[in-house]
């Protein structure tokens, strides 16, 4: 088994490391190969997704991705800065669903900003588009304002639109996670305001024919932001676009408290994937061995799990994260009062020692 490993920016090299320490405790003997990605990427070849390792993850059964971005590129032109790699990556590989999962594990209720009845329990899967809508439509960019009150002004734009093959890959994608779980989807759009997602509603209805076992009902992403915070535990499996799942998911990952504990999985139609935390490469905090690796280890045992096929070394990555936090060790962002505050490494150190 072959995994391309692109720690990345900021924090994404600590957090990698402890993901790699754990896989190679895992007694396999994986084929890791590293490369630069992001703001490394065009440090090392004035790209940021380099030919190179654009190759490596084409060739690889899955990518290990740590994270992109410091603000030090924020000048440089669009198609340079770090956030291109990642984009970049889910276009090539033709990664369109990704799975993020909201998880509050029980020994983390007080670490939610929200009052714990709210959250204990929480279990939701976010199911965001990958590939399409206003993140990747054209035409977009800067242009002569054609008419109104701004007529002759410079205007900036985008393209909103989906595919009907599109939507339906996505759909399929999500009823049959849903079928896995308690067989309910709720499917998040802006029809009452946007051709784009009135469409998408109408072919997720449409699929939604041949799962008549799933209970599917359909939200407006402005409910579906005030219900997430409100009664999230209403919520199993969400289905949505690209744009919306992007500001949906970040809101989900903090009811559990931190979203330095939330893995992800993004997938081609073959489950090759590219596995990613759902956080960011947090600049500020780099460098310093403080940062929470759990969710880049959660998403190493996601990738054992979907491309792998590895699904025993999965749980046992799993089991041994709970029993580390059952044990109290808790990095600084998810510290409480009687827990053993521990950095990045001890972190990863204590996971490696929980594995059974
Ligand atoms: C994410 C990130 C990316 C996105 C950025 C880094 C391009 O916010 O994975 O959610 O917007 O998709
Ligand atoms: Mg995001």
């Amino acid at each position: 088994m072959k995994i391309a490993v692109l720690p990345g920016d900021g924090i994404g090299p600590e957090i990698v490391e402890q993901a790699v320490k754990v896989l190679k405790a895992l007694g396999e003997s994986f084929e890791l190969e590293f490369a630069p990605v992001g703001g490394a990427g065009y440090e090392a070849s004035g790209h940021p997704l380099p030919e190179s390792t654009l190759k490596l993850a084409l060739d690889a059964d899955a990518v290990l991705f740590g994270s992109v971005g410091d603000w030090k590129y924020d000048n440089l032109e669009r198609a340079l800065r770090p956030e291109q790699a990642i984009l970049g990556l889910r276009k090539n590989l033709n990664l369109f669903a990704n799975f993020r999962p909201a998880i509050l594990y029980p020994e983390l209720a007080g670490a939610s900003t929200l009052k714990s009845e709210v959250v204990s329990g929480l279990d939701i899967l976010i199911i965001r588009e990958l590939t399409g809508d206003i993140y990747f439509g054209q035409p977009r960019g800067v242009r002569e304002c054609p008419d109104g009150p701004f007529k002759g002004q410079r205007e900036g734009f985008d393209t909103m639109r989906y595919a009907e093959g599109e939507v339906r890959r996505i759909a399929h994608v999500a009823f049959q996670a849903a079928q896995k779980r308690s067989k309910r989807l709720t499917s998040v759009d802006k029809a009452n305001v946007l051709e784009t997602f009135q469409f998408w509603k109408d072919i997720v209805i449409d699929v939604h024919k041949e799962y008549p076992d799933v209970a599917l009902d359909h939200m407006y992403v402005d409910n579906a932001a005030m219900q997430l915070v409100r009664a999230p535990k209403k919520f199993d499996v969400i289905v949505t676009g690209n744009m919306f799942g992007d500001i949906l998911s970040d809101a989900a990952a903090m009811l559990t408290g931190s979203i330095g504990m939330l893995p992800s999985a993004s997938l081609d139609a073959n489950n090759k994937g590219l596995y990613e935390p759902s956080h960011g490469s947090a600049p500020d905090i780099a460098g310093k061995g403080i940062a929470n690796p759990l969710a880049t280890i959660l998403s190493a045992a996601m990738m054992l799990r979907y491309s792998l096929k590895m699904e025993a070394h999965a749980d046992r990555i799993e089991n041994a994260v709970k029993s580390v936090l059952a044990k109290g060790l808790r990095t600084p962002d998810i510290f409480e009062d009687g827990c053993t505050k521990v950095g990045t490494a001890e972190m990863g150190d204590a996971v490696v020692s929980a594995l059974v």
